[in-house]
């Protein structure tokens, strides 16, 4: 039977699987989420381990953080010399340190090297030993503003340490969400295969008005377009997404344009390829293939129109311009299909993989329960140009999203 405090190891993924996560927790209100950030990072496969200032254990109890880990927390560093167990030079070390939340006293000391507390002095250790540090601030903006604690943050920059920077609300600096700090450990854990290539991606719906509070839409989330990007973004590539109006909150750090209709989509698209030189294009879209033919400008009145017929006419195919503009692009296209048969799907996705001259197609039949569209999981199959299928099985998104980078990328390199 598995640990009933670690059960939910790998539930999420395994993106940190095999990693040593070392968590420290200093005194800010922020630190009641803390719980919360190791339990994420272990739903991602990390073994977690924690750490507390003094100041962090009048705010929230250690008790809290032996349930969340299911390890012992150290409070105070003992003969066992706790810090250099986990951030010193051996082999059995942490792979990554992450003090969240971080108040300004912490950070202040360790740009200046006094470690007189349990996270100062892991967070020393950790940079003398060259373990990456990641430090998520929290303050009042005052704080935030000092200039002592800039010119803290700058140096500690200079030294390598990363920060993830808060987002200024109700006047204070408030951690980043949960999700977006562990994205970040992920990240800066991940293989950096993609550095210097830049990466435009389409994913989500597109909506077209019928008059000015309705409209055509279809049921994608954009999910799968934002693992595209996640995925991406942490193999070190310069990403740029558009997203049209999906429900998802794409993270903070990816550099994304939001747009509404098919028309949006795709003049932002068409500059975006005249002025920049992307490597790949990935059209995840689900892009209108219709729009009305004539938008009404008032709400029309329903009780006045028993029926109605709506005349659309067909969207230009913003796929079809891609290599026309850039014809070195390397090109991943979609192509969804509901409830038809594998034969089926795939030739549909080849013929479609040939008319837009994309290098990959990924086929997916979203007629199939518990994957698709608004749905966590995926299952599709990636197709090339010579018709050579990889079927990727039922998976969480992010998990299909590392595969076709792998393929895809693996296909660039040979391309070059
Ligand atoms: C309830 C409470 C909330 C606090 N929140 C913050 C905060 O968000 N950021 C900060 O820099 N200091 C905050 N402080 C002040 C720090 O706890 C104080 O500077 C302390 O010396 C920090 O010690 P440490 O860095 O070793 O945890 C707070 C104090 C209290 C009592």
């Amino acid at each position: 039977m598995k640990d009933p405090l670690k059960d939910i190891i790998g539930s999420l993924g395994s993106e940190l699987k095999e990693k040593k996560v070392v968590l420290c927790i200093t005194g800010s209100i922020a630190a009641v989420e803390s719980p919360e950030i190791a339990r994420v990072l272990m739903r991602y496969g990390a073994e977690v381990h924690t750490a507390m200032s003094i100041s962090a254990q009048k705010i929230i109890q250690p008790v809290a953080f032996e349930w969340a880990t299911g390890n012992p927390v150290i409070v105070d560093l003992t003969g066992k010399i706790e810090h250099v167990q986990l951030a010193g030079e051996w082999i059995g070390r942490a792979d990554l340190v992450l003090i969240a939340p971080s108040t300004a006293n912490t950070i202040g000391k360790i740009a200046n090297g006094i470690d007189d507390t349990v996270v100062t002095t892991i967070a020393t250790t950790a940079i003398g030993s060259g373990i990456p540090l990641l430090i998520v601030p929290a303050m009042h903006v005052s704080m935030y503003k000092h200039p002592a604690l800039i010119e803290n943050i700058k140096k500690l920059e200079s030294f390598g340490v990363e920060f993830i920077v808060p987002h200024i609300q109700e006047g204070k600096a408030k951690i980043q969400e949960v999700q977006e700090i562990v994205e970040r450990v992920i990240s800066r854990l991940s293989e950096k295969d993609m550095l210097n290539l830049k990466v435009l991606i389409m994913a989500g719906p597109t909506i077209e008005q019928i008059d000015p509070i309705r409209v055509i839409t279809n049921k994608s989330s954009g999910k799968m377009g934002i693992a595209l990007t996640k995925e991406a973004f942490r193999r070190g590539a310069d990403v740029k997404l558009i997203y049209g109006p999906g429900q998802e909150n794409p993270p903070s750090y990816i550099d994304c344009i939001r747009v509404e209709s098919t028309e949006e989509m795709f003049n932002v698209v068409i500059s975006e390829l005249e002025s920049d030189d992307f490597h790949f294009v990935v059209s995840v879209a689900a892009i209108a293939d219709y729009t009305p033919v004539k938008r009404f400008d008032h709400k029309i009145v329903s009780k006045d129109t028993k029926e109605l017929s709506l005349k659309l006419k067909s969207t230009p195919k913003i796929i079809e311009k891609v290599k026309q503009i850039s014809p070195d692009i390397f090109l991943v296209a979609f192509k969804a299909e509901y409830n038809i048969k594998k034969d089926e799907l795939i030739n549909r996705a080849h013929e479609k993989l040939k008319l837009v001259n994309a290098d990959l197609i990924i086929a997916n039949d979203v007629g199939k329960s518990g994957v698709g569209f608004g749905e966590d999981k995926n299952e599709a199959f990636i197709i090339d140009k010579d018709k050579k299928i990889i079927h990727i099985l039922p998976s969480l998104k992010s998990e299909v999203a590392r595969k076709i980078f792998s393929n895809a990328l693996e296909k660039f390199q040979k391309k070059e």
